[in-house]
């Protein structure tokens, strides 16, 4: 972000304070931040225990002696998937719609909670009768349907532990991942609908299985699509032939509080993705607390809808685990926006009077640039409350979407947090705080963060610095699946001493006057394109993994719309250079990235170039590239080897 926006976000002077109607109903209460700070670990236990079902009520909050490793509530014992169902049906709620779906072709469920429970409970049943049991690896691999939901409940239930892989995912990806984790099944379908078309998952699949040599026994299909699908005997059965086989009853049973609930994996400054691992008791916790306090939840009148995709974090802790936990109804909807016109979102608002809204700042400035005229077509009174998460929200987007959206007077919240975290560290509390655009605010009530500079000293405004955690806290991540090692040196190394342990984010940040939270993106090599995570190392590699790659550089340049892009600088091996055009090299590269980690990783643009601009240790400086990505004036070139590279990269894309 340059100099000059971070000024005029530091001084931004618009306050939206809470209307008294609001505050009068609002579920966050200021006793929260006060009970938080006198007795930050007995403020978990507390929302541990009122919001949540104890099989076995724990006795010991925070174990932090295995540190970096945390347990929480560790003696005590909870069924994840009965807390997120049966305990409502058992209060007398199991008529309440937990699940409008909506398919984008336009057809439609509504699921009750008596309806879910009893599906995940045959759900259950099938897979423990295909061998899994607690411990387990289970890959789900899905688009947007009910049956998403009821695969993650039903693995949670028996204690076994879900890999959900985003359907966009390639089948290279969806691979590297089901090996990672040695998953015995894999759920999928035989397709979803995008765009209006069908799109195959379970050739996907296939591919990913094809060497013979994976650890998955069985592979459940669920029947979406209607398209052809191969078939392997013996290996691959239908969801619903299972299900339909499979006992109603299934009794719940308690697993302990540290018990894997899944791992998911995110892109790191490295190549090879990190599965991020999390469990039971205190994952629930905070994102039952978060989605309830945050989102300001009445459960009875509310309608909720966050509009991510399961595959991604958001998608697991604020659709699938915090909603149901609260006994939440919800619309899922499977397609994009503009499927089949671009009002489609704000006809779903209007069709289930949807009155609580949680999306991504790419998708807001995306409506914004179609205008306003489109969501002003619906009638939008039903919202209440909106959300941001995933990349900062610049204020214009942020005022345009409580206008155009929220109608004037909806509050709004920014949300930051990450797949590490497991659930919101940073937002405004909705009737309580005074909200300003452009701005993370505050910890939640419980969590202590700190901007540190690079040499470990707490910085105060007006000088940014780097978030850091202080305290663990109840969702934090448990570890990287398989590699002890790198948890400790990515997030523990940077700051910690002896025994005061930082979470490294990997953010910049800045305090303004007034001690909220303006968050300044990625420090490290990692980019944000859509809200979605993505390593420049992860695609050179996908890009030199191509035979007439010599040499590749990835960076993330500014773009309106996506906040980051992807862009490509190539050098091609000597005897490829005549052989192709640069447009053809383009177009076949972009395609490669596609199919070797999926279509949210296909560069915007690849430029094919002679050389790469590096420092005299070799070190390629992306920090140029971005420059001349972004059609800026080059930066410093000084310590570069050869000074003269920049210019005739500069020149040639002129
Ligand atoms: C990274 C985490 C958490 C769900 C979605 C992304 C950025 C996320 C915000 C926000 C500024 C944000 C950070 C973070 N980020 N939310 N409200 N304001 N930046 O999860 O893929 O794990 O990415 O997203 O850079 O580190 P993720």
């Amino acid at each position: 972000m340059s100099t000059n926006s971070i000024d005029s976000l530091l001084h931004e002077t618009r306050r939206f304070p809470p209307t008294a109607e609001f505050s009068a109903n609002a579920i966050a209460q200021a006793g929260l931040y006060e009970a938080a700070k006198a007795d930050r670990v007995g403020f978990w236990a507390e929302q541990a225990r009122q919001l949540l079902h104890w099989h076995k009520p724990f006795t010991e909050t925070l174990d932090w002696s295995g540190a970096p490793v945390a347990r929480w509530f560790a003696d005590g014992e909870i069924n994840v998937a009965y807390n997120c169902l049966d305990r409502h049906v058992l209060a007398g709620n199991g008529d309440r719609v937990a699940i409008h779906w909506e398919g984008e072709p336009g057809d439609s469920r509504s699921i009750s909670y008596a309806e879910l429970t009893a599906e995940v409970k045959r759900a259950a049943n099938a897979m423990a009768a295909l061998g899994v049991g607690k411990g387990d690896r289970v890959a789900v691999y899905l688009p947007v349907i009910p049956e998403a939901v009821v695969a993650m409940l039903a693995i949670a239930r028996l204690g076994a532990v879900h890999s959900v892989v985003f359907g966009g995912y390639s089948s290279e990806s969806l691979r590297s991942r089901i090996d990672d984790a040695s998953a015995k099944l894999v759920i999928t379908a035989d397709g979803g609908w995008r765009k209006g078309k069908v799109f195959p998952l379970k050739a996907a699949v296939d591919g990913a299985l094809a060497n013979g040599t994976s650890s998955v026994e069985h592979v459940l299909v669920v029947r979406r699509g209607e398209n052809e699908v191969e078939w392997t005997a013996g290996r691959d059965l239908w969801w619903h032939d299972e299900l339909e086989k499979a006992g109603a009853e299934h009794e719940a049973q308690g697993f302990e509080a540290e018990n894997p609930l899944f791992i998911l994996y995110t892109s790191g400054t490295t190549g090879k993705p990190k599965g991020i691992l999390h469990t039971s008791g205190g994952y629930l916790t905070q994102v039952a607390f978060t989605h309830k306090n945050v989102f300001d939840l009445h459960p009875e009148t509310d309608v909720y809808w966050c509009t991510a995709d399961v595959g991604w974090i958001t998608g697991h802790s604020y659709v699938v685990y915090g909603p149901l936990a609260n006994g939440a109804t919800q619309l899922m909807y499977e397609g994009t926006p503009d499927t089949p016109h671009p009002g489609r979102w704000w006809e779903l608002i209007e069709k289930y009077k949807v009155s609580i809204l949680y999306t991504a700042p790419t998708a807001i400035r995306s409506f914004m640039k179609l205008g306003r005229a489109i969501p002003d077509r619906f009638d939008l009174t039903s919202l209440r409350l909106l959300g941001s998460v995933g990349e900062p929200i610049n204020p214009e987007a942020w005022i345009w979407y409580r206008d155009a959206i929220g109608g004037g007077s909806t509050p709004i919240v920014d949300t930051w947090w990450q797949t590490e975290t497991g659930a919101i560290m940073i937002s405004a509390l909705p009737g309580l705080t005074t909200l300003k655009p452009g701005s993370a605010q505050v910890p939640i009530p419980g969590v202590k963060i700190d901007i540190l500079g690079e040499d470990g000293t707490r910085v105060d405004p007006p000088q940014g610095g780097l978030l850091v955690v202080s305290e663990p806290w109840p969702s934090m991540l448990r570890g990287i699946w398989g590699d002890p090692e790198r948890f400790r040196e990515t997030y523990w190394s940077r700051f910690s001493k002896a025994d005061d342990w930082r979470y490294f984010a990997g953010d910049g940040a800045h305090v303004d006057a007034d001690g909220d939270i303006v968050l300044l993106g990625r420090v490290d090599d990692v980019m944000n394109v859509s809200g979605h995570r993505l390593s420049t190392q992860e695609i050179e590699s996908a890009l030199v993994s191509h035979p007439i790659v010599a040499e590749a550089a990835v960076v993330g340049a500014a773009d309106e719309t996506t906040g980051q892009a992807v862009v490509a600088f190539v050098i091609l091996r000597s005897d490829q250079e005549a052989a192709q055009t640069v447009d053809e090299a383009s177009t076949m590269l972009r395609a490669h990235v596609t199919g070797q980690i999926g279509a949210i990783a296909r560069p915007r643009q690849v430029f094919v170039v002679a050389e790469l601009p590096k420092t005299r240790s070799g070190k390629i400086m992306r920090r140029l590239l971005q420059d001349v990505a972004e059609g800026r004036e080059l930066g410093d070139t000084t310590t570069l080897t050869d000074a003269t590279v920049m210019q005739i990269i500069t020149d040639k894309l002129k």
